[in-house]
């Protein structure tokens, strides 16, 4: 493990309880806060995994280790990212924040042993999403913003929830459309969330 990462770990007993060692390790880190939403996010995720007919462990799973990254503050992430080896965007050096999500993927692989494709890509692009999402990436994309609080999501959380009774694409998409609108107020409007915006629109056209 690199050891930017078994730094973190250290002073943690891994279990095979996957929520207990998350809640475990940000409550160490003094992120009471990050525990509270993960655990949120991971049973909103199995509740959306199992409403949409997809692997309810695998959602679970993901939605525990989604905000890893945020044990790095944002001051952190660039220099986190060259350590691990993670590739940077142009939109990420400006809004360095979004850089948990793949600072994350590379947490769960190392730190959790996780090899799983699709839990890996949820994670991977959740605050975004991505071109040509899985079902896994969707769950976990709307669990986390529906599972904010209401003075984050209360500008969309209806036309997600809306959407969600057509299906978990109108889901997806009524938050991306949220944000594409919104896009010239945003510090960034990342270049995945363009292309899963633009792919939607013409798949629910
Ligand atoms: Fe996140």
């Amino acid at each position: 493990m690199n050891q930017v990462l078994s730094e973190l770990m250290a002073g943690i007993k891994a279990t095979s309880d996957i929520q207990k060692d998350v809640v475990e390790l940000f409550n160490f880190h003094r992120h009471q806060d990050i525990a509270e939403h993960t655990i949120k996010v991971a049973y909103e995720a199995k509740k959306l995994a199992c409403k949409f007919g997809v692997d309810e462990h695998k959602a679970f799973v993901a939605g525990c280790l989604h905000d890893l990254g945020n044990l790095f503050s944002d001051d952190e992430k660039i220099t986190t990212c060259n350590k691990l080896g993670i590739n940077i965007l142009p939109e990420e050096y400006i809004a360095p924040f979004l850089l948990h999500a793949k600072i994350s993927k590379v947490m769960a692989m190392e730190m959790f042993s996780v090899e799983d494709k699709d839990i890996l890509s949820a994670i991977e692009c959740h605050p975004t999403l991505k071109r040509n999402a899985g079902i896994l990436d969707m769950v976990l994309f709307v669990a986390d913003k529906i599972s904010w609080d209401n003075t984050h999501n209360q500008f969309f959380i209806e036309d997600i929830s809306n959407g969600l009774e057509k299906s978990l694409e109108r889901g997806a998409f009524a938050y991306l459309k949220y944000l594409y609108i919104n896009r010239e107020d945003m510090k960034v409007f990342h270049s995945w969330t363009l292309e899963a915006y633009n792919d939607l629109l013409a798949k629910l056209e």
